[in-house]
């Protein structure tokens, strides 16, 4: 995500007066997973965090931010968002709220109306809805290709994406596409070769949506294994419309996140709770699209680590507001407060393999959300209400 500031590179900048400050850092505060300090102050320069602590220990500083015993949190991490597209399916959210169902069909109206837009109309709204994430507190966004399916569109994206985020994912795979609905073969052909080799220099990742009416276990293995060899990491949408393979074959394939996760088996629990493989919810998919929701009790009590991301896209969960899915993951998810504040930062770290964000200690990046409350605990608390005063990123007010 860009942001433009005013200090120099070499300024120190002190926030000050913070009442509550979560670092995500067990180590520090309450020893706690989301390490909590009371009377805290940091301290950021050339983008990162360098110091943290309580009021009264703070070093002097270039510059003095008074927080007024607001609380931070690190600045959240949302790791699945699908946000280069053109037009919205709000006729189709309609229709389900009365009563019809969602299905992975919808996806060929969004590629239609993407691969007649310009490359400036796809840019001007991915960046509009970076603009929305970071108004409510989101430094990190991983974005998606998917609804151009064709090289071309499929590359034009990523190099969109690849301007506002370095969490880049090719997802040739999304659906086959109208034109090769008889020979789906040639498609995943196409998407584990020229299309691959096209988009491969814009994105960090290889995704495969594996569910009811996309792609079966044995071509999202082919899609995968041709990533992987072309140096791009592993993730998957899986177990979203039913309790199919994609669960295991993540685990299998050493894949950094499993995304959806709604329909679990135990053996899908099982794989996950022995492997280092993220269980990354989006409660906004089940929102918007009136499904059960994925149990995440059973899947913290089992030991996955579980990530919360807002799957922002304009067909199943067209909300770009990571509290907003924060506040829904604890009502209806079955999750602590406190569970599902690690979840938005520092789990969805964990879904990108990062270890610089979703936390606050030194080194890490200065990546935070300044919150107009006492507590964490009113993210969700207080479903809905624009609680994000400020968002810091790389050091900088953005
Ligand atoms: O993650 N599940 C697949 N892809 C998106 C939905 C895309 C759409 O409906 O346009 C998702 O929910
Ligand atoms: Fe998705």
């Amino acid at each position: 995500m860009t942001t433009a500031g005013s200090t120099t590179p070499s300024t120190t900048t002190l926030l000050d007066n913070i009442g509550q400050l979560v670092t995500c850092d067990p180590s520090v505060g309450d020893g706690s997973p989301l390490g909590v300090l009371g009377d805290a102050a940091i301290v950021v320069a050339e983008g990162r965090v360098v110091w943290l602590g309580p009021v009264r220990s703070a070093p002097a500083a270039d510059v003095h931010v008074d927080l007024d015993g607001r609380t931070v949190v690190p600045g959240f991490v949302d790791s699945h968002a699908h946000l280069v597209f053109a037009g919205d399916r709000a006729g189709e959210f309609a229709a389900r709220m009365s009563g019809a169902a969602y299905t992975a069909g919808g996806i060929a109206s969004t590629v239609r109306d993407t691969r007649a837009a310009s490359d400036d109309e796809l840019a001007a709204g991915a960046t509009r809805l970076v603009r929305e994430m970071l108004a409510s507190g989101t430094t990190t966004v991983e974005i998606k290709s998917g609804y151009g399916l064709t090289v071309p569109d499929e590359a034009r994206s990523l190099a969109v994406a690849r301007r506002l985020t370095p969490e880049t994912t090719y997802l040739g795979a999304h659906v086959v596409p109208a034109e090769y609905a008889t020979d789906r073969d040639a498609y995943v052909r196409l998407v584990a070769g020229d299309m691959l080799d096209a988009c491969a220099p814009y994105a960090r990742w290889v995704d495969v949506f594996c569910d009811r009416g996309a792609f079966d276990a044995d071509e999202a293995r082919t899609v995968i294994a041709a990533g992987t060899a072309r140096g791009l990491l592993p993730r998957l949408h899986g177990n979203q419309l039913e309790a199919g393979p994609g669960v295991r074959l993540a685990v299998e394939l050493g894949a950094a996140s499993v995304d959806h996760c709604t329909y679990l088996v135990d053996a899908d629990v099982d794989a996950l709770a022995g492997s280092s493989t993220v269980a990354t919810l989006l409660p906004g998919a089940e929102f918007s699209t009136r499904s059960a929701y994925p149990d995440a009790r059973r899947l913290i009590d089992a030991g996955v680590t579980v990530a919360i991301a807002t799957d922002c896209n304009p067909g199943s969960s067209y909300t770009s507001n990571l509290p907003f899915c924060l506040a829904v993951a604890v009502r209806d998810m079955r999750m602590t407060p406190a569970e599902a504040l690690w979840a938005a930062t520092a789990g969805g770290a964990a879904a990108l393999l990062r270890d610089d964000i979703g936390v606050l200690r030194p080194g890490a990046r200065a990546d935070l959300a300044v919150i107009d409350a006492p507590s964490y605990v009113h993210l969700a608390y207080r479903p809905g209400v624009p609680l994000v005063r400020a968002t810091w990123k790389d050091g900088v007010r953005a």
